[in-house]
């Protein structure tokens, strides 16, 4: 799946047998895509050594508020390591430690660190079986539950005392497809289909020249993967690009032309619903495409050019339920022109970028939007990073998307 992909996980491991499982958690973890730190409470390295987690993960491991090897003392931020998860994930949870969170207790470095954490932590309690029917220990799960945070239920089975029951800790691979399952379940786009224009068009003259714009793609590319990691399942129809893009929620597919790409967005838009056209479309190819390379002659060339099919007003005019959003790039009477495309295209929404604005447009690594709405309510956005920019652009048509719901 991809959902872990790029997400920095905190595994925090207590003392308990299955901590020796951690260690395939890990792997299982980097494989998902994900960026691994380790914390442990000092008594659980008597399960299973630093050394093997770190060499796993592929960075330090702490268990301590501080370091205590002479030349390397230093402090052991549980803050920045609470900050820096995306997701904490504490396996094995033993009763000792599901105890001393629900209660706000704080005496090792594990303890300080779910204090710390932000982000949504997920327990896979381990510990043998009445002590996990034992009411306090059902009632610190409670309270966790109360926190918000998600219990991946133990499962049944021989237990290290020899007993068999319930307290098991659940799999490595049942945790991490139970936190994906669990995260998937919480993106808002899940379920929904979204088309997306990226890229320049390429208008052939002759077999070697064609009519081309400056275009990266970059800023469509990042929209893709902004709405992947919310859920969609995105349908980009993409002109010549050199960006790549490896989200298994990404259909990519090539075009050249403005004829190609008009076809491709008109085979996908019925089934969608959001439609975002980001790429910039040639306006003009040439009226007659010559078969044989045009030769040098001494005299003007003049190559007669006639208007491309305009992709994003034909979607408008045939538009259901779709969520139509359009772009902008404008050099002058930026707000004016925008809110005049907004409406000659029947569009839900406009992203307006100027290129009076220094860091905006094509080729860059940034862009300065302003999105503006079918009420022509504008919202600008500061200069930033096209992936920044992306996950602005999807945020809003997610609010929008809700309030129309
Ligand atoms: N667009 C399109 N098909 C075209 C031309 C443009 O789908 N043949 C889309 C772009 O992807 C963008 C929006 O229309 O979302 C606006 O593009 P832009 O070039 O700024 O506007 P035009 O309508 O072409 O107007 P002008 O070039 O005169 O500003």
């Amino acid at each position: 799946m991809f959902v872990l992909s790029g997400k920095k996980i905190l595994l925090g491991i207590t003392a308990g047998i299955a901590a020796y499982k951690t260690a395939s958690l890990v792997r299982l973890f980097i494989k998902s895509g994900a960026e691994v730190k380790v914390i442990m409470t000092p008594a659980s390295k008597d399960f299973i050594t630093p050394l093997t987690l770190s060499t796993l993960s592929k960075n330090p491991v702490h268990s301590t508020f501080y370091n205590t090897e002479e030349e390397n003392e230093q402090w052991n931020n549980h803050v920045d390591l609470g900050l820096w998860a995306d997701y904490f994930v504490v396996a094995p949870a033993t009763a000792n430690t599901l105890s001393k969170m629900a209660n706000g207790t704080c005496d090792n470095l594990l303890l300080a660190t779910y204090l710390s954490a932000k982000c949504p932590v997920y327990f896979a309690p381990a510990m043998d079986l009445d002590m996990y029917i034992h009411p306090s220990t059902k009632e610190n799960l409670a309270t966790l539950k109360s926190f918000g945070n998600t219990i991946i239920p133990a499962t049944s089975g021989e237990l290290a005392s020899g007993l068999v029951g319930e307290g098991r800790m659940a799999e490595p691979a049942d945790i991490v497809s139970f936190i994906e399952k669990d995260i998937l379940s919480s993106l808002p786009l899940k379920g929904k289909k979204l088309l997306l224009t990226a890229g320049p068009t390429y208008e052939a003259i002759d077999p070697v020249r064609f009519i081309g714009n400056y275009s990266s793609g970059k800023m469509g590319f990042a929209i893709a993967e902004a709405a992947a990691n919310l859920g969609a399942e995105v349908y980009l129809i993409s002109g010549p690009s050199n960006q790549q893009t490896k989200n298994v929620l990404i259909k990519k597919i090539d075009v050249v032309s403005a004829e190609e790409m008009y076809e491709a967005a008109h085979s996908y838009f019925k089934q969608v619903d959001i439609a975002i056209l980001s790429a910039a479309v040639a306006d003009y190819k040439s009226k007659n495409i010559v078969t044989q390379k045009i030769k040098k002659k001494d005299a003007t060339l003049n190559i007669e050019l006639i208007p491309t099919k305009d992709i994003l007003a034909s979607l408008g005019e045939i538009k259901q339920q779709q969520f139509l959003v359009g772009f902008a790039l404008e050099t002058d009477n930026e707000l004016e022109n925008a809110k005049s495309k907004l409406k000659r295209k029947n569009l839900d929404a406009i992203v307006l970028n100027s290129l009076q604005d220094e860091g905006a447009g094509f080729a860059t690594e940034t862009n300065k939007i302003t999105i503006i709405d079918k009420n022509l309510k504008e919202k600008s956005f500061k200069l930033k990073s096209k992936l920044a920019v992306a996950k602005d652009i999807m945020n809003e048509i997610v609010i929008s998307i809700r309030d129309q719901e």
